[in-house]
């Protein structure tokens, strides 16, 4: 019996299976239904009885009436205490991210931007784009030498990386919206962090004596995120941060103007001139953040609410769900050798076309209906085979470096009416452009990266990207960050998101289907081992763990390239609401990621 389980997760005899029940053609959906339901088969399927799906055995949060999952211990108590003072989600939602930007400097910001996905205990939804824009003096070659060729590091280290940040903007828009309690009040326990001092983890400390040499070369004189007596930082340091105190009192007395104009702007340009960056007083006056219509898509019986354009993660997300649900991934099991083949396979025909058709909206057009539709989705599945990994350069040329990974910030959060908020905020690489603004204290952002600053070169993701992402004034840069909302009969089910660059989407989709098909718990699911394929480069990155031996060699042998990964893929924070109403927060092991509930 074990040995015909097994045969089910194998791709030749089930070629056999099939064509023994069909003995003719048969369109996919069919296909998969003829697959034989095994009793007994169980959750996480795999040759290895011994082999653990989690990367740890942290157990989830579990709460009552509200939950805030986030990338710091102190951001997501901030954001519990609003909610216990009578605030709703996107009352936490504004103190968690200006808490994130004084306690995980990393990744939260004011120099930064992201994007809201926000659904109301009516079953409404809403998103924001605060994303960065490029400023007016951009250009399509404003990284490229006389030659036309790329300029190494100039979209990622020092001025010219930067684009205008939206992250304020986007508070005080879903501020004006959307929240109860007084802006004054959000902004509180952000300066008393900054003002007071953050008593740092051994990774947030570790992260700032990993910059110490770019920030001292980047930023001559500077004292921020620097020891006084010049030694490194140790768990426990407290790290105070005065001009960011005073940067945050101004945002909390006058709210937009507080950033984009008077002393903060001025002290903005300033820093832009000393680096001969480009972003202008009319850059920060002018910039706007924009309500979006939210991609909706259905997954079997589950709804699916996730951020649209300039972020390529919605889009992205809706194709792999859909590419994947007429498959029988519950029953081939957990990272069973089809199952993967299935998923990896959806990653790369995805990757492809995010590279061709995503970019600003506001600029180009990004045809989502067609890239979502069930017709254009079951083409894309016709040169697929079980026997043989298909060949990116196939699907679409090129031939690219790989990639590092770097920071970004999601956080989820649910009140005790049920409004539900994921956000998923960025500096882009870990400090951004290790550029902080002399006498405000703050990071700036590298967005500019994440244009394709030359056609087919790969950013510091390996992601690469053609005209529709090509940088002109205002425009935004494309994004892979992907909040996403889960209803199930109507009624909230999940919030979900993560940092992770390029591996956002793929983190974001395994974390999703962990829960849908293999039942495993909002907890269990951040702690399951990730792995991730984009088309370029054609491998399949997998954490230590994710696959069995025999799979590696299974996989192999019908040409995937397989790489261990050296580090960790996603951070993920997440909320699931359980059958009895209560809610299970998810955060993850990989970091300092923290639910807290009440
Ligand atoms: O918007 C994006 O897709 C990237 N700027 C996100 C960067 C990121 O997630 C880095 N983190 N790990």
């Amino acid at each position: 019996m074990l040995t015909f389980y097994r045969s089910l997760t194998h791709p030749k005899q089930l070629t056999v299976y099939c064509l023994l029940l069909t003995a003719c053609y048969l369109p996919l959906a069919a296909f998969c239904q003829e697959v034989k339901e095994s009793k007994g088969v169980y959750q996480f399927l795999t040759e290895d009885p011994t082999q653990k799906p989690f990367f740890s055995d942290r157990q989830g949060v579990v709460g009552k009436n509200g939950m805030v999952a986030s990338a710091h211990p102190e951001a997501s108590r901030v954001g519990v205490e609003i909610l216990q003072k009578g605030g709703n989600a996107t009352d936490a939602a504004v103190a968690v991210q200006f808490a994130l930007a004084v306690v995980h400097p990393s990744a939260g910001n004011i120099g930064g931007g992201g994007f809201l996905v926000y659904r109301t205990k009516k079953g409404k939804n809403y998103t924001l784009d605060f994303r960065e824009k490029a400023p007016l003096q951009g250009h399509k070659d404003m990284y490229l030498d006389a030659d036309g060729n790329v300029i190494q590091g100039l979209s990622m280290t020092g001025h010219l990386a930067s684009g205008v940040p939206g992250s304020v903007d986007g508070m005080v828009k879903i501020h004006q919206k959307f929240c109860k309690l007084p802006w004054t009040e959000l902004l509180q326990p952000a300066i008393d962090l900054a003002e007071k001092g953050v008593v740092l983890t051994a990774r947030e400390a570790a992260g700032l004596n990993r910059i110490k040499n770019d920030l001292k070369k980047l930023n001559p004189n500077t004292t921020y995120f620097l020891r006084q007596d010049g030694r490194d930082w140790h768990l426990g340091d407290t790290l105070i941060q005065a001009d960011l105190g005073k940067t945050l009192r101004r945002i909390q007395a006058q709210g937009r103007a507080g950033f984009y104009e008077g002393e903060t702007a001025t002290l903005l340009v300033k820093e832009m001139q000393r680096g001969k960056g480009i972003i202008s007083a009319q850059d920060l006056q002018q910039y706007q953040s924009a309500w979006r219509k939210a991609i909706v898509g259905q997954y079997k019986g589950y709804k699916l609410i996730t951020m649209p354009p300039v972020s390529s993660g919605g889009v992205a997300l809706m194709q792999l769900m859909k590419l994947v649900e007429p498959y029988p991934l519950k029953r081939w099991g957990w990272h069973a050798d089809s199952t993967l083949q299935v998923m990896i396979e959806a990653e790369r025909r995805v990757y492809a076309d995010r590279a061709k058709f995503l970019g600003d909206p506001d600029f180009v057009k990004v045809p989502i209906k067609q890239l979502t539709s069930t017709d254009y989705l079951r083409q894309r599945w016709q040169d697929f085979s079980f026997d043989k990994a298909t060949d990116s350069k196939a699907v679409k040329g090129g031939d690219i470096a790989g990639y590092e990974s770097t920071e970004t910030t999601h956080f989820s959060i649910v009140d005790k009416d049920g409004n539900a908020v994921a956000i998923t905020t960025t500096l882009n690489g870990g400090y951004g452009s290790r550029i902080v603004v002399e006498g405000a204290g703050f990071f700036m952002n590298n967005e500019m990266d994440d244009f394709s600053i030359k056609p087919g070169v790969p950013n510091m993701f390996g992601l690469i990207g053609n005209k529709a992402n090509a940088i002109a004034p205002s425009k935004r840069m494309l994004s892979s960050m992907t909040p996403t909302i889960i209803e199930k009969d109507k009624k909230l089910y999940m919030v979900v998101g993560t940092p992770g660059g390029s591996t956002i989407i793929t983190s974001v989709f395994q974390t999703i289907l962990n829960v849908l098909e293999h039942g495993m718990t909002m907890q269990q699911s951040v702690n399951a081992l990730k792995f991730h394929h984009q088309w370029l480069p054609d491998k399949t990155l997998f954490e230590n763990g994710a696959f069995t031996e025999n799979t590696i060699k299974r996989l192999q042998a019908r040409g995937y390239i397989l790489e261990m990964q050296r580090n960790t893929i996603g951070r993920m924070d997440c909320i699931l609401v359980r059958p009895d109403g209560s809610l299970e927060g998810g955060s993850d092991p990989r970091g300092d990621d923290t639910s807290v509930g009440y």
